[in-house]
């Protein structure tokens, strides 16, 4: 069972994640339905952010509630006061906190010292909203999940990270290529013993259901951009790779997206592409996400 937080996507079991898929389609199908009148969410946001922002603050407003967004300047996390005490004095103001943070040690404290849900909305090591919303997204399209190849092409970053937990979890082939020194850390690849590593994009792509890239430098790397920009030249996601996937390959991403760097100019505009779904399926996902976790 789903618990009072949702910080990592290891948190949860198949059953969860289907039932959460189940719970955003119906919202979707559904418009908008009161289920979360006078609750109040707050979003602490240490990172920049378009889509995790809005779709949040549209989710609580639709469902009957209010978000307050807090900007690192306004809280100082852990600089202007302690995380724990940040934690106890919004747990008095407010029904649930979403966090994007730096270290994803600082949304487990914030999750440990607070009597109210916290949901994870990006940290250095995972992003497990965008995640579930990118299943509810390859359901929609496939029509099932297990069983499918989901091949990864780039820097095992969070987004990767969630990836390579949610379909171990939910049997989905996982297969990533990144360069050299770039690969998922030991102790997540011992958590999805079935997903295949390589070093070839090429390889990865091959008979692929869905083809899957990220940025190369994640936000709080942008000193190591040059040299990112160097490793990772060889792994741009373009027709030329996709022409190896299955012929109705979707091809996603999460945005933001550097055009002419992981994937090619004008490769979101072709009829693979399914992110603009991606991105609109973050407010039905987040939606099912507020409604188990605040009611
Ligand atoms: N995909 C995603 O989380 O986008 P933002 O950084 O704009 O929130
Ligand atoms: N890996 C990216 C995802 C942005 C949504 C980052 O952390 O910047």
């Amino acid at each position: 069972m789903i618990g009072k937080n949702l910080l990592s996507i290891a948190d949860l079991k198949s059953g969860d994640i289907q039932r959460l898929i189940d719970s955003a389609i119906m919202l979707k199908r559904g418009g908008k339905k009161i289920l979360l009148e006078g609750k109040l969410l707050a979003l602490i946001f240490e990172k920049p952010s378009l889509r995790t922002r809005v779709s949040f603050d549209v989710a609580m407003k639709q469902l009957g509630g209010e978000a307050i967004y807090l900007s690192q300047a306004e809280v100082g996390l852990g600089q202007r006061e302690p995380i724990s005490d940040v934690a106890r004095v919004l747990s008095r103001y407010v029904d649930g906190i979403v966090a994007r943070t730096f270290a994803h040690k600082s949304v487990e404290l914030l999750a440990k010292h607070a009597s109210i849900p916290v949901i994870n909305g990006l940290s250095n090591e995972e992003h497990p909203c965008q995640v579930l919303s990118d299943l509810l997204t390859i359901y929609e399209k496939k029509g099932k999940l297990k069983g499918l190849t989901l091949a990864y092409i780039g820097d095992a970053n969070n987004v990767a990270n969630s990836l390579l937990l949610a379909t171990a979890i939910m049997g989905i082939n996982f297969r990533i290529a990144t360069p050299k020194g770039y690969e998922p850390e030991l102790k997540l690849q011992k958590m999805a013993p079935m997903a295949h590593f390589t070093q070839d994009p090429k390889i990865a792509v091959e008979n692929a259901d869905v083809v899957y890239t990220d940025v190369w430098t994640s936000m709080g790397q942008e000193a190591e951009s040059e040299r990112r920009r160097a490793s990772f030249a060889g792994y741009q996601v373009n027709q030329e790779l996709l022409s190896l996937a299955k012929r109705e390959v979707i091809f996603m991403h999460p945005l933001p997206a550097h055009h002419g760097e992981e994937i090619a100019e004008g490769l979101l505009e072709s009829t693979q592409s399914v992110v603009f779904d991606q991105a609109e399926n973050r407010l039905h996902m987040q939606k099912a996400i507020l409604a188990k976790l605040l009611r």
